[in-house]
């Protein structure tokens, strides 16, 4: 599986061109492209990127990828991130490593967002995965309830958790928030969950990518995929 997510990375960083602007996305999907990237930028090639975690921050600063922020520059020529599933529409869920709020705004930041994943990922309809919901502690539970009322209006409905760390405490984003998964088996309709969700005023930003991506890389026992 690890061998998958590397050959899907190598196939992505084909697209980085000298001199460009790059979002870099969190996971063991991703962390291979940064590695692979910093093997690229010590034999010469000129790029910069935005990491989209603090755990993305490390890995580039070890691999020795020239980082810059958001506050710097306003756009980013391409984003390269992994995703937890993957429509046919190029819809995804993501947040399973708990960084979907800086990855929404790194990818909306830039001109393409390439997926890259092993093809475990890719999936008829999205949902079977937990979809993540980063909210604030504050009125959780009026949160709560509003995220099962936008549920119940775009027909779908489970079970809710706030995520946990390894520790057994709450688990806390780069933003200081936390994240509630839900199960939800199908999601007919990924656009009006997202848009009810986004109207929310304690859900800080949700795990649906609708319309982000330009791309996905999907590597697999037959060789890999690029879907556009
Ligand atoms: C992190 C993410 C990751 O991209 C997603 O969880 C996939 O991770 P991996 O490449 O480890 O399977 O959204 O917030």
């Amino acid at each position: 599986m690890d061998q998958l997510k590397r050959q899907a990375a190598a196939r992505a960083l084909e697209e980085v061109r000298d001199g460009m602007q790059l979002g870099l996305g969190t996971g063991s999907t991703a962390k291979h492209f940064v590695e692979l990237l910093g093997e690229r930028v010590a034999a010469g090639l000129k790029v910069i990127g935005v990491p989209t975690s603090e755990a993305t921050r490390a890995d580039a600063e070890r691999c020795g990828v020239p980082l810059t922020t958001l506050d710097e520059i306003d756009h980013l020529d391409i984003t390269v991130d992994g995703a937890d599933e993957i429509d046919p529409e190029l819809n995804l869920i993501k947040g399973g490593g708990g960084a979907l709020l800086r990855e929404k705004i790194v990818a909306a930041a830039s001109d393409r967002m390439i997926v890259i994943a092993d093809d475990s990922k890719w999936v008829p309809t999205l949902g079977k995965f937990p979809l993540p919901i980063e909210v604030i502690p504050f009125g959780l539970g009026a949160t709560r309830h509003a995220i099962e009322k936008a549920f119940a209006a775009c027909g779908v409905s489970g079970q809710m958790a706030v995520r946990k760390a390894k520790d057994g405490h709450v688990f806390v984003t780069d933003g200081g928030h936390w994240i509630v998964d839900a199960q939800l088996g199908r999601i007919a309709d990924p656009a009006s969950l997202a848009r009810a969700l986004s109207a929310i005023p304690g859900v800080v930003e949700h795990g649906l990518f609708i319309g982000l991506a330009s791309s996905a890389v999907l590597a697999g026992g037959e060789g890999i995929r690029v879907i556009e």
